[in-house]
């Protein structure tokens, strides 16, 4: 009795979820909590090796989690991810497109083409890509889900650098159009814009001196950094039915930075 209880409980029950950057982070631990709503998973990351280890983690405890190496800023690579959800699960319910590279606060007057293309390629012709791809099976069964993990790098303007402050305020015009445009059709998108939050982001960061410099000038007012686990829970929120009526919405989840 008590175990049928719990499973009416399960908030994602056999939904069909793709989440991209799955091996770390924030989505590693979307993954994770999804797989304890029920979720039937498909995992992508550029790293296949670690991305594998979560789903064989959220498969030893009796989840459903697929695992694929993908790379988001090729459009080729993204289409193979959407066509592998549709023919394991039969649907795709929905999209998490969270994964996303940091710019080393780099100014305006030091952002090389390369550091621009590599930026804007992954953090928003990702999103666009496999949103793009995910929207038409959406389409058909009338419903879905997607959700933008953006930053409040997309709302305050020194947050980080050009590139990655662009790339998010992007990513955010982004989760509202496609909000308002498919909202009669049984599809929402939100993006969640967290604030620091303790991953493996800036690992191999080589920070610009003065970029950095200027944007932790604000950094005082941050309450403190958050947990990926955190951010999990506002996902799960907007990806269940508890979040029916939230459409178009950026959710920030920063522990009260921006309120300062
Ligand atoms: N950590 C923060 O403080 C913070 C704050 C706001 C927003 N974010 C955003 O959160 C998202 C998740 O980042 P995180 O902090 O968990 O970082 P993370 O580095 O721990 O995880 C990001 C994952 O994305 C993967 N990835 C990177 N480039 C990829 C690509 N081209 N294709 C597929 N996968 C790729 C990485 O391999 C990694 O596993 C990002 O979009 C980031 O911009 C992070």
């Amino acid at each position: 009795m008590k175990n049928s209880i719990l499973k009416n409980m399960k908030k994602l029950e056999n939904k069909s979820t793709l989440v991209t950057g799955a091996a770390s982070g924030m989505g590693k631990a979307i993954a994770l909590l999804f797989a304890q709503e029920g979720a039937l998973l498909v995992l992508s990351d550029v790293h296949g090796i670690e991305v594998e280890q979560v789903a064989q983690e959220i498969r030893s405890q009796g989840g459903h989690a697929l695992a694929l190496a993908c790379d988001v800023s090729k459009e080729d690579e993204v289409k193979q991810l959407i066509e592998a959800a549709l023919q394991t699960y039969g649907s795709l319910d929905i999209l998490v497109n969270n994964a996303g590279i940091m710019d080393d606060f780099t100014p305006l007057d030091k952002v090389t083409d390369a550091l621009w293309e590599k930026i804007l390629s992954v953090n928003v012709n990702g999103p666009f890509y496999a949103s793009r791809l995910a929207i038409a099976a959406m389409l058909q069964q009338g419903k879905g889900v997607i959700i933008n993990i953006a930053s409040i790098g997309g709302i305050a303007g020194a947050r980080a650098g050009l590139a990655y402050t662009t790339s998010k305020h992007a990513l955010i015009g982004m989760s509202k159009n496609i909000g308002f445009m498919y909202a009669q059709k049984g599809i929402r998108c939100n993006a969640i814009a967290p604030g620091g939050v303790n991953t493996n982001i800036m690992k191999n960061a080589h920070p610009d001196a003065e970029g950095a410099a200027l944007c932790s000038s604000g950094s005082g007012s941050m309450p403190r950094m958050g947990e990926s686990e955190e951010i999990a829970k506002v996902a799960l929120f907007l990806a269940s039915e508890d979040s029916s009526f939230v459409n178009g919405e950026t959710l920030v989840a920063d522990g009260g930075w921006l309120a300062y």
